[in-house]
């Protein structure tokens, strides 16, 4: 096809040879099948700020790294400058995650490079070489919700072994290829150590799945992974390897009846004493 205006810069760098079709136009970008030498991949075009959706992005900003504070600043002040700053900071936070991801053994799309607003990556196929189908299109078992369930889980916690916090996990941001689930769309990804809403981050991106998978398997409908997989990573317990039984503890302690008896006996003592120093203050 006729190469779209945005992918023209990397025509002329020699990182695309030629655009084949247009995959997807979503919220966020738009998405082609592109030819690069022999190989077919995917190039992710961002939309302007002014054109995406007001995406939660006052929860995300918080999560979001800024490498300075000038940065910072002008981000905050919204000049040109700072939303230019802004633009780059959401494009880079998604092959960032994807690097940061990929070398944690997550299966995601291989990142290439993200030059002018556009993101090079793998193609995630299906097993006829076309691209991947979402999981939200995909016909599923009992037996092959579970399994994918339990996969998905455990990339949750690989990926917050590796400090990242998805924020938009759901049937539509996976795709499934001849292994199982591959997750994708990952610009609003955060940093779990630095962010006061990521425990609700990761619960919500966990009762997605739940939600979704709770279709054909009802039970996964009370579970609470999201809360267990937090409480462990905050104990500083949580390995790839932890097994999960998406069950939370109810507070374990039993009561110590008899220390609270003598803490109130000490009270009483006390106040009696008091009252006792302030009668013979008065005298
Ligand atoms: N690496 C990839 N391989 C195959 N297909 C992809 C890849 N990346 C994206 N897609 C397709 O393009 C669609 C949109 O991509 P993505 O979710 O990253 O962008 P988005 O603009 O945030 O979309 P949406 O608003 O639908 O969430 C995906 O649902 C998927 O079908
Ligand atoms: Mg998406």
């Amino acid at each position: 096809m006729k190469t779209p205006k945005r992918i023209q810069p990397l025509v002329e760098e020699g990182l695309i040879d030629e655009v084949i079709r247009q995959l997807m136009s979503g919220k966020e970008a738009t998405v082609y099948v592109v030819r690069c030498g022999d190989d077919v991949r995917c190039a992710k075009v961002y939309k302007a700020a002014t054109e995406r959706s007001f995406h939660q992005a006052v929860a995300y900003q918080e999560g979001r790294r800024v490498k300075n504070s000038r940065q910072a600043r002008a981000m905050e002040k919204g000049t040109r400058y700072g939303r230019k700053m802004a633009e780059e900071v959401w494009q880079n936070a998604e092959v960032d995650a994807l690097y940061k991801l990929a070398a944690a053994g997550v299966r995601v799309p291989v990142p290439y490079i993200c030059f002018e607003g556009v993101l090079l990556m793998e193609l995630v196929t299906a097993a006829d070489g076309n691209a991947a189908p979402r999981l939200n299109d995909v016909e599923l078992t009992r037996e092959l919700a579970l399994q994918y369930h339990a996969m998905l889980l455990n990339q949750v916690v690989l990926m917050l072994c590796a400090g990242v916090i998805h924020g938009d996990l759901s049937e539509y941001n996976i795709l499934v290829d001849a292994q199982g689930p591959v997750i994708i769309d990952l610009p609003q990804a955060i940093d779990a150590a630095g962010s006061s809403v990521a425990a609700d981050m990761l619960d919500r991106d966990v009762t997605n799945l739940a939600n979704f998978f709770g279709v054909v398997v009802p039970e996964l409908l009370t579970s609470q992974y999201g809360k267990e997989i937090w409480n462990l990573y905050k104990a500083g317990l949580l390995t790839p390897e932890t097994p999960l039984t998406g069950l939370v503890a109810a507070p374990t302690e039993v009561a110590d009846v008899d220390a609270i008896i003598r803490e109130i006996a000490l009270a009483r003592e006390e106040e009696e004493d008091r009252q006792r120093r302030l009668a013979e203050a008065q005298a």
